[in-house]
């Protein structure tokens, strides 16, 4: 039990005394009017009295009593609001009904705020875990508040973004306007990047999201100068073509010595065109293709043999020299057989073209253990004696049409998109391509690919 004076009767107890004070006062009065004036007999004015005062008294003490459970109700729920308070007796008539309502008010009152914090601390959640940067600004651009990917997407170059002047007209508009507003924002510190900014006014502050389009921008960037690369490249031959044409039409159209040579000119660009036009049906194939790995298993040293003998002539005319060494127990894997033998015929092609005249080319194949690829598989190795790749070039290889040397590779019958197909075809295969190449010693391309799926590396340590 609680003190009295703590417990609430230092403010039930006088106001109690107040209550019988106001209840007895107008009776006593009464009563001593009505003994003075001989009305009534003193006796019984004083019975009287002391039957008014009585109830007075109880009166006061049952309604002390139950302000003091209401003010203890109050107190308790104020020191602790979490714990449900029992409900509080209540004496006097009527009180009982207002005490429970009162405490039925203020559990639902309760439960709304708990659910309001709830749904608030899921909305922060959200926000919080939002993939994309969100921040919210007050009217003059400052921010307010801003979420985990803002953070880690500008840190520090938030102010940089902000000052952006596209931003700020966009955040002057969105805030006069009411609407949402969205812009489109490059920046070029710390990296480039393409963005796409959407102001959300909200009554005073507004909310900034920003979304990442550098990779969309990039991609869109590289389908147009594929198209441009395309056409500059099929434009090329074809211009020849029909330069030769009118030379063969007037001028030369006597001179046979001047025809069997642009004939044989003529022949060489239809078959560029050929090529080009092959390789890039062979490309886009194979993209089609990229999104399901092939399921067919293939054991890879027939292939091998296969596209080495074929290869036959080429490295006679080259009058190089193709040392194949596989081994016969190579595990089959899933793979597309037409696939594969276009990449190793393209990497043999380059070998011999971009190779040493004269030089050995060496085809090997392995499933061991090695700490530069995965686990588990199988590599095939093309390696050949020519000049090397200089480093700087080796992260661009295997994008389309980029060449070390346009006129070398034109020269040699090249098309710019073998190593982009090679690249295509392992990455259909879930597997890895690995250029080395030191200058002047020669080249190695290794294609790594994977085992039938959910097998686990058997050749490892
Ligand atoms: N074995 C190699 N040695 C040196 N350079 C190579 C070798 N393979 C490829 N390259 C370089 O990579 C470029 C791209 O090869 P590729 O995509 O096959 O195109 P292409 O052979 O039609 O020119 C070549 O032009 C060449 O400069
Ligand atoms: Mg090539």
């Amino acid at each position: 039990m609680a003190p009295p004076g703590k417990g609430g009767w230092d403010r039930a107890g006088p106001a109690g005394f107040a209550l019988f004070l106001a209840l007895a006062a107008a009776p006593s009065l009464v009563f001593a009017l009505l003994a003075f004036t001989g009305a009534l007999r003193p006796a019984w004015a004083a019975a009287a009295w002391a039957a008014c005062t009585l109830v007075a008294a109880s009166f006061a003490v049952l309604l002390a009593r139950d302000m003091l459970a209401m003010t203890r109700l109050v107190r308790e729920l104020r020191a602790a609001p979490d714990t449900p308070p029992a409900a509080p007796r209540l004496r006097l008539p009527g009180m009982g009904e207002l005490g429970t309502e009162a405490l039925r008010l203020i559990q639902a009152e309760r439960l709304a705020r708990r659910r309001g914090m709830a749904s608030a601390a899921e909305a922060r959640a959200l926000v919080e875990r939002l993939p994309d940067p969100l921040l919210k600004l007050d009217g003059e651009g400052r921010v307010i508040w801003r979420n985990g990917s803002a953070i880690s997407a500008f840190g520090g170059e938030t102010a940089a973004l902000l000052r952006h002047p596209a931003l700020r007209a966009a955040l002057a508009q969105a805030l006069r306007e009411g609407q949402p507003v969205r812009r489109e924002i490059s920046l070029t510190v710390p990296v480039a990047r393409d963005l796409e900014a959407t102001l959300i006014p909200v009554g005073g502050p507004a909310y900034l999201l920003v979304s990442d389009r550098t990779r969309e921008r990039a991609l869109e960037k590289m389908r147009a100068d594929f198209i441009a690369n395309s056409s500059h490249e099929l434009r090329t031959p074809l211009a020849s073509l029909i330069g030769f044409i009118e030379t063969l039409r007037g001028p030369a159209a006597d001179d046979r010595e001047a025809q069997r040579q642009f004939l044989q000119i003529m022949a060489e660009q239809a078959g560029r065109m050929q090529r080009l036009i092959d390789d890039l049906l062979s490309l886009s194939k194979i993209e089609i293709s990229e999104h399901s790995p092939p399921r067919e298993m293939l054991a890879l040293p027939p292939l091998l043999e296969r596209i080495a003998a074929a290869m036959e002539p080429m490295v006679k005319a080259h009058k190089a020299r193709l040392a194949v060494a596989l081994p016969p127990d190579l595990p089959p894997i899933p793979a597309d057989a037409d696939q594969l033998a276009q990449l190793f015929t393209n990497l043999l092609d380059n070998a011999l073209k971009y190779g040493r005249p004269g030089g050995e080319i060496r085809l090997s194949a392995g499933a061991g253990a090695d700490e530069r690829l995965p686990p588990g598989g199988v590599w095939v190795a093309v390696a050949d004696e020519g000049p090397g790749i200089p480093r700087e070039h080796i992260p661009r290889l295997t994008e389309r049409f980029y060449r070390v040397d346009k006129g070398r590779s034109r020269s040699v019958g090249g098309t710019g998109l073998g190593l982009a197909i090679v690249k295509h075809v392992v990455s259909r295969h879930r597997g890895r391509l690995l250029i080395e190449s030191e200058p002047g010693r020669g080249t190695v391309f290794t294609v790594w690919l994977p085992g039938p799926p959910g097998q686990t590396d058997k050749t490892g340590p």
